[in-house]
């Protein structure tokens, strides 16, 4: 089966190439002639476990192709995944002008049936907008009578997990509005049921609002812990006991409960806002919603504050060290990471900082610049340091020389957003934890 996946950032090249490896012949099509130069040297634009000898297999087999001409590539292809961006508009819903433009290229030159799969993270109601400007386009060239489909199929990927989600998922969402997109889809999914996993067909709207309902859950449940987490501190409760108490409840679950420094990344806070907006643009609220994200705007301040309550707001001038940039382990990625929020407080408030995260440094340094001190490693980060901040949980991090830290720091206070550390006292640390 041959399909096309157009863009290829981080759910569009990770469904190209375990489509690819699933068996299926896969254009992968972006603008960006770079990239796609790049990965056809075998370079990823991106870091993620298990990719690039992956994408490299695939390309040698010449299942997996890279191209920048979408109108090439179409009368090739059956099926047209669309995995670009859908980055959040200032008011917070997400910007579909480039899903758009993708819809037009395709109607500027498809002249046989195809069927178009959103795989972005799209409001309800965008597959209805790609189908207008697709058979818009086609009016125009004269060309009303080509027949296609669309259809939705959302990502429930994890940055740093995704290769593994993609080929085991817990299910695959698609919704459809023809026997025919069923069919074709069906068939593009059949090598992975041997995993039995299960294909739930639903209408269009229910399978786009699936994926947002699905990450709004999530960001709640983080949220609420989070709240429960501040709660126990003013209590005496330790909440990685409150944790694993209602997390044995098998109607809560235990996944996803975990307490710290606030969510961040590319899909709970921007799928949240746009959720959030959709609503209003509907004439509703979403009060809960509204409250997970004013938690964790909070929650992502909560650590300079430690640090400062600490040190009774005399902090100017302190040495400080960061452990963890990224927003969460296994990825370079940091858009929303709680690292940027602590590292803004801190120089305004006059501290010297050091970071140190064993992968997303240069995208760091992208974005810092040159206002904090790169550490070649995370010993080096505390030299001299009045507080160490651990944001990230990467597991370098784990089980580090504690003498040697301690050694190294001007004070040994060590603010831990991810309640990973369990000090024994004798390391003479000053410990602070998230709800602990
Ligand atoms: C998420 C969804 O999990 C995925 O299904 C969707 O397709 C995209 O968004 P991702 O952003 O890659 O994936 O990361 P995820 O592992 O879900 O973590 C998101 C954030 O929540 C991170 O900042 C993480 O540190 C935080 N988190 C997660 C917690 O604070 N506590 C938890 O218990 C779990």
């Amino acid at each position: 089966m041959k399909i096309a996946i157009i863009g290829v950032g981080y759910v569009g090249l990770v469904s190209g190439a375990c489509f690819a490896e699933l068996g299926a012949d896969v254009y992968c099509v972006d603008v960006d002639e770079r990239k796609i130069a790049q990965l056809r040297e075998g370079v990823m634009p991106i870091y993620e476990a298990r990719l690039q000898p992956m994408v490299k297999r695939n390309v040698e087999a010449s299942r997996l192709h890279f191209e920048t001409d979408l109108s090439l590539v179409l009368p090739l292809v059956e099926i047209v995944f669309i995995a670009v961006g859908t980055p959040p508009d200032q008011d917070g819903s997400a910007d579909l002008s480039h899903v758009l433009e993708v819809a037009r290229t395709i109607g500027k030159s498809m002249d046989s049936y195809k069927l178009i799969v959103c795989k972005s993270t799209v409001p309800v109601g965008t597959s209805r907008k790609v189908k207008a400007a697709i058979r818009e386009e086609l009016d125009k060239r004269g060309f009303g009578d080509v027949e296609f489909d669309v259809a939705s199929n959302p990502e429930f990927l994890k940055e740093g997990n995704a290769v593994e989600d993609f080929m085991k998922p817990d299910r695959v969402v698609v919704g459809v509005e023809s026997d025919r997109a069923k069919e074709l889809l069906t068939y593009l999914y059949k090598p992975m049921q041997l995993n039995n996993f299960r294909v739930l067909f639903m209408d269009i709207p229910s399978a786009e609002m699936t994926k947002y309902a699905a990450n709004a859950m999530l960001a709640t449940r983080i949220s609420f812990m989070n709240d429960i987490a501040n709660l126990c501190e003013y209590v005496g409760a330790d909440v990685n006991m409150v944790r694993r108490g209602i997390g044995s409840d098998s109607r809560i679950g235990s996944k996803f409960l975990y307490p710290g420094c606030g969510y961040g990344g590319s899909c709970f806070p921007k799928d949240v806002k746009a959720l959030i907006q959709t609503a209003r643009d509907n004439g509703y609220e979403m009060r809960v919603l509204n409250a997970v994200e004013d938690v964790n705007a909070r929650q992502k301040k909560l650590l300079f504050e430690k640090f400062d309550r600490y040190y009774n707001h005399d902090v100017k001038g302190r040495k400080v060290a960061i452990w963890g940039l990224s927003f969460k382990p296994g990825t370079d990625d940091m858009r929303e990471a709680t690292s940027l929020v602590l590292i803004q407080q801190l120089l305004e408030a006059g501290c010297e900082v050091s970071v140190y995260d064993p992968i997303a440094m240069d995208e760091a340094k992208r974005r810092i610049g040159d206002k904090v001190r790169y550490a070649n490693d995370l010993y080096d980060a505390v030299i001299d340091a009045d507080a160490l901040f651990h944001v990230t949980e990467w597991k370098e991090f784990r089980m580090p020389s504690w003498e040697v830290v301690k050694r190294s720091m001007n004070n040994p206070l060590l603010i831990d957003g991810r309640n990973v550390y369990d000090l024994p006292d004798s390391f003479g640390f000053t410990y602070m934890g998230i709800g602990i």
